[in-house]
């Protein structure tokens, strides 16, 4: 009889994982004098552009796609940044519910988010109304929410959705407006760095939230 084939490997199963279930303490997890979170790095350059702009910034990126959390992390921890930057295999919808640092980050980036279009990919969707309700439960007072997108209905969607939310003011260029030219934060993501070469035009929105 012949022998059955050796299961492959999962890719990546080696991934940075944090626990499956249960209370997240990210306090625990990096040191920094105050906390950043990054939710969907993809390849992660936001990530470690901003551990160096940062230097005092404990920071954490949840990333969905194993194989670059992996990359990611492994990046940070080869430039000796991952005592205070790490970046987890992890949905962002299950773990931001678990976070216990309740009015302890200062940022949250979202980073050019949710390219699907198609209505029954909207489960998929990372923005949303759990999203903003745990960001704004994680918030410190006056901690920021930063926002980009290439995509313009997505980039009105997400103004609206800020906009409409109780516990945020906008924080934009303009007194009342969201809306900011640059991006303040010396780091930039993939995504962008390419929107930047090809001369796409990218919606950047920041919201505070209220003391
Ligand atoms: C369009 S890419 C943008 C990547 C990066 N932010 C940039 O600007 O270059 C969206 C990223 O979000 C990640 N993502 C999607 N849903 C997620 C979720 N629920 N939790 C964590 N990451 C997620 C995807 O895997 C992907 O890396």
């Amino acid at each position: 009889m012949a022998d059955e084939p050796t299961p492959k490997p999962r890719p990546y199963s080696h991934a940075p994982r944090l626990s499956a279930d249960g209370p997240i303490d990210l306090r625990a997890i990096v040191e920094g004098a105050w906390l950043e979170l990054e939710v969907g790095p993809g390849r992660g350059r936001f990530l470690l552009e901003r551990a160096v702009a940062a230097p005092e910034a404990a920071l954490v990126g949840l990333e969905i796609r194993r194989k670059w959390a992996t990359i990611v992390d492994e990046r940070l921890g080869k430039r000796l940044l991952n005592a205070r930057a790490r970046c987890f295999a992890e949905d962002a919808r299950d773990v931001l519910p678990r976070i216990t640092n309740s009015g302890g980050v200062r940022r949250v980036f979202l980073h050019f988010p949710d390219p699907w279009w198609k209505k029954r990919h909207e489960k998929r969707l990372v923005m949303g109304e759990l999203f903003l309700t745990e960001v704004a439960r994680l918030l410190e007072p006056g901690g920021e929410l930063y926002m980009q997108t290439d995509v313009p209905f997505r980039a009105d969607q997400y103004e609206h959705a800020g906009l409409g939310y109780n516990a945020f003011e906008p924080a934009g260029d303009d007194a009342g407006s969201a809306i900011l030219a640059l991006n303040p934060y010396g780091a930039r993501s993939d995504r962008e760095a390419r929107a930047d070469t090809d001369g796409l035009p990218v919606t950047r929105m920041r919201f505070r939230k209220k003391a």
